[in-house]
Parts: C-alpha cells; sequence; structure tokens
C-alpha cells in the first residue's frame, strides 16, 4: 500500500519544461524524506514554475525560505 506524500511537487507541463523541479526537490529533503515526497499535476501556478501542493492549499516557492515559511 502506498503511503500519501506529506508534500508534492507540481509535475505539469510549464513547470517540468522550466526544469525547477530539482530545486524544489532540493529544497524539500530540508523538511521532509523522500517517501513523503511526491508530485501532482498542474496546480494552477504555471506562471512561477515553482509550484508545491502541501495540506491541500497550492503555493508558489522561490528559494529555500520560502518552503521554510510554508512547513516550517
Ligand atoms: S505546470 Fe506547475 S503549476 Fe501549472
Amino acid at each position: 500500500m502506498s503511503k500519501t506524500p506529506k508534500i508534492q511537487i507540481c509535475n505539469g507541463e510549464a513547470c517540468t519544461q522550466a526544469s525547477t523541479q530539482k530545486y524544489v526537490h532540493e529544497w524539500c529533503l530540508e523538511y521532509f524524506n523522500e517517501d513523503e515526497i511526491g508530485t501532482c499535476s498542474c496546480l494552477g501556478l504555471c506562471h512561477d514554475n515553482y509550484a508545491i501542493l502541501y495540506k491541500g492549499k497550492a503555493h508558489s516557492i522561490f528559494a529555500g525560505k520560502s518552503l521554510e515559511r510554508i512547513v516550517g
């Protein structure tokens, strides 16, 4: 049985084309274990290209510090 991820990184077309997920994933690893990080489809924040889903809410993060404010 798969575990529900605690945080999900957008893997929609715009975020994928911007190649931002690798940075978002690195930032997420500062707060979550690898098995707590999942992916999700487009969150409607394509203009930012750093979209995550956390506790049912979509956010754009531009630096690890922004993620700290969301999950800290
Ligand atoms: S593709 Fe990531 S928010 Fe739309």
